[in-house]
């Protein structure tokens, strides 16, 4: 191993799902992100126990050398660390699967960070991400937070309102997921070699340019694949979205693209643009959150307990780096050792789109090393995405305006002006249901 510095990181949620991808990932870059201290933090103990001892088990066998604790207080979390990787869940899947089934009772996408789920969930995210940044700037101020938890746009929005100069930086694992995709499409072995113009808000964008890295131009193989399969191409599925509604959603992505062949979409699009088709090919009484609970939250659960019971991670797949896992670590790895790598990432967006609101938090490629990120121009955008993305721009920003001021009538705006949303009756019943369904987990609304 190197002789230059170690580093701590501090997981966030640690009894996510996501947590054992991420130690996998940052125990096979240790190479060239040297960790001498891991920390696991969440607010319920027991989720996180069966999580962390599992990973305590592989962590001893696969890297002995790595310090590691988990805690549910705040001090011991994030005291001496240099990173925080967030990926918290408020409300657990138990609150999902409200934000998915409400809406779906009126006949609306009832989705994790679309439309009024998306909505709910970030009135609920905003409090407790503020909350975890707050601590990380008390016990270790020199540290970055990078940021998962969901809905990323409107917690950006929030965490850039609230604490505009703290050294955070939300990410999505779609558009890395997608580049993956890309480039196995166009038979490249590796999505970094990838060089791509991509503009949007967090699930809410596109892709107008790619190249490999000789400068040669994907796109017109790009385009052909896209039109005839979306965004499935035949590449053995990743764990995080081997499900059949993710399958769906990729094969969807041909009737998305549709609308404006110049671009490729970002596949969470189609709840945007085709809100019918998605309510009527859903079950309101079995949604995403069902078929997690009865996959990926199991798997890892599960597998956890295995770990565990036979006392050694050896042949378990839960330690696998994956696209999420890796994604995260390699941008705190840019941050740390200056590598002055690209990534897509949430920022304000200053001019970078520039035809679109200056103080709008977009996804856009970035340069990222030791002192943060420098943005890169994505110049001016066509009318129907800027169309697009000022309404959405505009729920994000008033759902952040409501939960700031306690304001039943913002929220009330912002339900009904989500493209999902018919009409300012049903966002009304809507609202007043979530409000009902989100008692102490929303501020109060007057
Ligand atoms: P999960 O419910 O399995 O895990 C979330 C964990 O957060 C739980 O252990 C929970 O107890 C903990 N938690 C909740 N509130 C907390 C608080 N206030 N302080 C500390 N810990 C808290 O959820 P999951 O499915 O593994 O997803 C985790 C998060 O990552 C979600 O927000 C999800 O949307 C997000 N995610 C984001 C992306 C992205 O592209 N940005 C990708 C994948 C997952
Ligand atoms: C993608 C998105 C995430 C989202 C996740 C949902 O990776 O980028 O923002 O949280 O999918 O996946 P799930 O399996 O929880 O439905
Ligand atoms: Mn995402």
């Amino acid at each position: 191993m190197s002789d230059s510095k170690r580093y701590a990181i501090a997981v966030a949620g640690g009894g996510s799902t996501y947590t054992p991808g991420i130690v996998a990932s940052l125990v096979t870059e240790e190479e060239r992100f040297p960790i001498r201290k891991i920390v696991f933090y969440d607010n319920n103990a027991e989720r996180q126990e069966t999580v962390a001892k599992a990973c305590e088990i592989f962590l001893q066998e696969a890297a002995p050398e790595i310090e590691f604790i988990y805690t549910t207080d705040p001090e011991t979390a994030f005291t001496d660390i240099d990173f925080v990787m967030a990926q918290i869940r408020v409300g657990l899947y138990d609150m999902r699967d409200k934000d998915e089934k409400i809406p779906l009772k009126y006949g609306v996408v009832g989705q994790e960070t679309c439309g009024p789920g998306g909505i709910a969930y970030g009135l609920r995210s905003i409090g407790p991400v503020i909350e975890i940044l707050d601590y990380m700037e008390k016990y270790s101020p020199n540290a970055w937070m990078l940021n998962y938890s969901n809905p990323a746009a409107i917690v950006a929005e929030a965490t850039n309102r609230l604490r505009p100069n703290s050294k955070i930086i939300n990410i999505c694992d779609m558009p890395v997921g997608s580049l993956r995709r890309f480039a196995n499409m166009c038979g490249i072995d590796d999505w970094h070699k990838l060089q791509v113009s991509y503009y949007g808000l967090n699930h809410f964008g596109w892709w107008s340019a790619m190249y490999d890295d000789k400068g040669n131009d994907l796109m017109p193989e790009i385009r052909k694949h896209v039109a005839k399969n979306g965004f499935i191409d035949g590449m053995p599925a990743d764990t995080q979205h081997a499900d059949k509604s993710w399958y769906e959603t990729f094969l969807k992505v041909r009737d998305v693209y549709a609308l404006d062949p110049d671009t490729i979409p970002n596949s969470y699009l189609k709840y945007y643009l085709y809100p019918d088709y998605v309510v009527e090919h859903s079950d309101p009484n079995h949604t995403r959150v069902d078929e997690i609970r009865e996959g990926r939250e199991k798997f890892i659960f599960t597998a956890c307990r295995e770990v565990a019971e036979k006392g050694t991670a050896e042949g378990s797949r839960l330690f696998t780096p994956f696209n999420h896992s890796d994604y995260i670590v390699d941008l705190a790895c840019a941050l740390a050792e200056n590598t002055l790598g690209r990534f897509i990432i949430i920022v304000p967006n200053e001019g970078a789109i520039e035809n679109f609101d200056r103080d709008a938090m977009v996804e856009i490629p970035c340069i990222v090393g030791k002192n943060g990120y420098e943005r890169i121009v994505q110049g001016a955008i066509p009318r129907f995405q800027k169309g697009l993305m000022e309404q959405q721009v505009a729920v994000e920003k008033l759902a952040v305006d409501a939960w700031i001021e306690g304001s039943y009538q913002k929220l009330w705006q912002a339900f009904t002006l989500s493209k999902t949303v018919p009409s300012a009756s049903v966002a009304k019943q809507i609202l007043d249901d979530m409000i009902e369904a989100n008692k102490g987990y929303w501020p109060e609304l007057k």
